[in-house]
């Protein structure tokens, strides 16, 4: 891989506030990408202010600064490597305009990628024929938030380990040491990014607990003190959707992986995630359900809302069901479609989630028919049709 002195990070949000400054501060030159002129204003104003402050309990302040603002994906494309730091519905137009541009030693990924990423990648870029290397980072290391635009960012947390995988699925290990150097962050290295895929666990937690607490939802206005909790409101109920949704996903990786001899060990049960994930946080260990209500990394969270004249509504367009439905769930309904794994609970999770954000994924019969199954990012909008044909795109082969 080409040594990487030159980043473009893509994206003007939360994250990309939290990437310049660690970037620069690791004595790498980062240019900064957005199509939206505005955004871009107040990154050149910022910059010339002196730049974007990451501030964090218990670290002390670290300051960068951009050394280049960009709208011109031409511009954007000359770098060592290219960093997307967006929600998962703007990674195809950001892959699509910088493609033309890239050269084939150009190191692309996202963090976080959510499902499919790699398919969208294999679509615009030149992956398969020794060409570009692309990444995904499961999760996005930290829980930040903007304080200023172009100016000052907080990190209210960081995750221990956040896993990577990489196309060809041997670049992982180099990948996740530069990363990890580049940006103050633990990355891991994973088998491939099929497990990458399979392994998300927001397509899980999110629309999960999202319909377990919204089934019954009959429109009323919370106020501010009403708002449910959402991690801390999983009852036993939701607990037991979350482990059949989570099955379903493991069954589909376990018939994937005895047809191809795969390793696919890293897709694991959402108990096996949120135990492994926050052993020292979880005060009641008995059932899943309590293990979320005691996590203290979870305390206090509540579901998303939108503000209305007397109160607060949930709010259905958040991104735990616009991101995790198309980019998430609906990925691994298709996959487990596939290998002819059945998917009873996705089924109904994603039917009631695809009604509340206004879209239409599934037929009546569960089928990946409805109006709007061309928005997501699953193996068959990508003209895959059987496993053979995921296993080779998604692994690069
Ligand atoms: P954000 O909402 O702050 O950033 C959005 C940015 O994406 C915009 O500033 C814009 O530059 C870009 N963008 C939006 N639409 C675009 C389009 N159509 N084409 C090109 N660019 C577009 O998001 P944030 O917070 O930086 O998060 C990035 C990802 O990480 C999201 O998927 C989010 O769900 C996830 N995430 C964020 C966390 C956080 O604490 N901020 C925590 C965990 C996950």
């Amino acid at each position: 891989m080409k040594p990487v002195k030159r980043v473009t990070v893509c994206g003007g949000g939360n994250a990309a506030h939290v990437a310049i400054p660690l970037l620069k501060n690791n004595g790498i030159a980062v240019k900064l990408y957005t199509p939206f002129s505005g955004e871009a204003k107040a990154f050149k104003k910022g910059a010339s202010a002196g730049g974007i402050t990451l501030v964090s309990d218990g670290s002390p302040p670290i300051t960068g600064a951009p050394d280049t603002v960009t709208t011109d994906p031409q511009e954007a494309a000359n770098a060592d490597l290219i960093l997307l730091l967006l929600p998962a519905f703007a990674h195809g137009s950001t892959l699509e305009s910088l493609a033309p541009y890239l050269d084939k030693e150009v190191t692309i990924g996202a963090i976080p990628t959510r499902s499919g990423f790699e398919l969208q990648a294999a679509r615009h870029l030149d992956i398969h024929a020794g060409g570009q290397t692309i990444f995904c980072g499961q999760t996005l290391p930290w829980a930040c938030r903007i304080i200023e635009q172009g100016r000052q960012v907080k990190v209210l947390g960081i995750k221990a380990r956040v896993g990577m995988a990489a196309v060809p699925a041997a670049a992982a290990a180099e990948l996740c040491s530069l990363l990890s150097r580049a940006l103050n962050v633990n990355f891991v290295p994973m088998a491939g990014s099929l497990a990458a895929s399979l392994g998300n666990v927001g397509q899980v937690i999110h629309p999960g607990i999202m319909f377990g607490l919204l089934k019954n939802y009959d429109g009323e206005v919370w106020s501010e003190t009403e708002i449910p909790l959402f991690y801390q409101g999983v009852t036993e109920e939701i607990a037991t959707l979350l482990e059949n949704l989570s099955a379903e996903i493991l069954q589909a990786a376990a018939m994937l992986t005895k047809r191809f001899n795969l390793d696919l060990s890293e897709v694991i049960s959402i108990k096996q995630w949120l135990f492994d994930s926050y052993s020292a946080s979880i005060e009641d260990k008995s059932s899943l359900a309590r293990a979320f209500c005691t996590n203290h990394s979870y305390r206090g969270l509540k579901i998303p809302v939108v503000a209305v004249d007397k109160g607060f509504v949930p709010d259905f367009n958040s991104r735990y069901l616009t991101e995790d439905i198309p980019y998430g769930l609906l990925y691994s309904r298709a996959v487990a479609g596939l290998v002819g794994s059945p998917t009873p609970q996705m089924n109904k999770v994603i039917k009631a989630a695809s009604s509340w954000i206004g879209k239409s994924y599934l037929g009546q019969d569960g089928s990946l028919t409805g109006p709007d199954i061309k928005e997501a990012r699953i193996p068959q909008n990508y003209g895959i049709n059987d496993p053979d044909r995921l296993v080779k795109v998604s692994e690069g082969i």
